[in-house]
């Protein structure tokens, strides 16, 4: 079968080409899918780069999202012929990959192949920071930093979806914030995005609370890290969660960081990946993405965005993530095979 490869291993996008491999055989409680579509996330352009540490089942084929039919079967859960969309370790970048019975959710009529590709990865994580570790509460405020990333969208909606009391979100241009901030409207919650280049979000979000009584975010969502981590804990409410979910400014803090504001406040930092989780963990995340999410997006109340499609051939893959790293994207970028 055909699959996207990185020359030398890792490298920058121009790495990146249409070889050929051996096609993958389902093991127990696992499906051969002939994918349609497969999803690129963030976290694809650290492997291609060599720098994300691979869960050891994960496969070398990068990809993690997808949408296809069901050609061979060892579960009893799904049939020859079904088209499903869902979440693997590794190896959505092929023509065919092998999905586990436990991160794999039937395509409903109404869904389009395309869409269903990008939403796993994004709403499987988005689920689990905002509500496994974030702890989030109806009437809890959020800070999600970069709203309008794949992730972003997700949270955000589905911390209106949940009755958020208010939500803030950072973001890199003016456009962005034209497009975050209507995100809770279908939930009457208001969406406050700042733009980091003309705002500091410390004292945007200070003047919506009183932090002398112990006001502030209850629950902040932050895959940015090192810029923000200071910030984060001085607008934190008492007793907030900040979970730290990726580092794109960088992994290290430096300077003077206020610990005693995470003792006095009694706040809780927690890291946490999805791809490092085995399956029974992300199974609960799929189940409550189907009982939740997908009758929003069916009923048209959350809404899904794919904003650019590429094809599978190597000069688009390498554009595909060419334009993943340019930072223009709102919502996801999409692969047809
Ligand atoms: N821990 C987990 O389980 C997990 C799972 C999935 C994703 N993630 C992480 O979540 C983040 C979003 O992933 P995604 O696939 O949704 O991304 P995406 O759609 O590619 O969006 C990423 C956005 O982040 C912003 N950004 C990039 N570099 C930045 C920087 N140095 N400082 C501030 N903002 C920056 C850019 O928007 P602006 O123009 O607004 O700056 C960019 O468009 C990534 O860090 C990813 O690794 C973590």
């Amino acid at each position: 079968m055909k699959s996207v490869q990185v020359k030398d291993d890792k490298g920058p996008a121009e790495n990146l080409y249409i070889g050929e491999g051996p096609t993958p055989n389902p093991q127990n409680g696992q499906l051969l899918v002939k994918t349609e579509y497969f999803g690129l996330n963030r976290m694809d352009l650290l492997q291609r780069l060599g720098n994300y540490p691979l869960p050891p089942q994960a496969p070398k084929t990068l990809g993690v999202e997808f949408s296809g039919t069901i050609e061979k079967s060892e579960s009893d859960k799904f049939a020859v012929g079904d088209k499903v969309f869902g979440l693997v370790y590794g190896g959505a970048y092929a023509e065919y990959v092998v999905a586990a019975e436990e991160t794999l959710i039937k395509v409903p009529d109404d869904l389009s192949m395309e869409v269903a590709a990008g939403l796993p990865e994004v709403w499987f994580t988005g689920i689990q920071v905002l509500t496994t570790v974030g702890k989030f509460q109806k009437g809890d405020s959020v800070l999600f930093h970069a709203g309008a990333s794949s992730v972003g969208i997700a949270v955000i909606q589905l911390a209106a979806s949940l009755g958020a009391s208010k939500i803030f979100t950072t973001v890199g241009s003016d456009e962005k914030c034209e497009f975050v901030k209507k995100l809770g409207n279908k939930f009457g919650v208001t969406v406050v995005p700042i733009n980091y280049h003309n705002e500091d979000f410390k004292e945007v979000i200070s003047k919506h609370y009183d932090a002398s009584k112990g006001e502030g975010v209850n629950v902040i969502i932050d895959p940015v890290g090192q810029t923000y981590f200071v910030r984060n804990l001085e607008i934190a409410a008492k007793d907030a969660r900040i979970v730290l979910m990726g580092a794109m400014s960088g992994p290290i803090v430096k300077g003077d960081v206020p610990i005693g504001l995470i003792i006095y406040k009694r706040l809780v930092v927690q890291g946490t990946t999805l791809r490092s989780r085995d399956l029974a963990y992300q199974e609960k995340l799929r189940d409550f993405f189907v009982s939740h999410v997908v009758p929003l997006i069916l009923e048209g109340k959350i809404d899904t965005f794919v904003d650019k499609l590429f094809n599978f051939t190597t000069e688009d893959i390498v554009a595909s993530h060419k334009y993943l790293e340019s930072n223009k994207s709102m919502g996801k970028v999409i692969v047809k095979i």
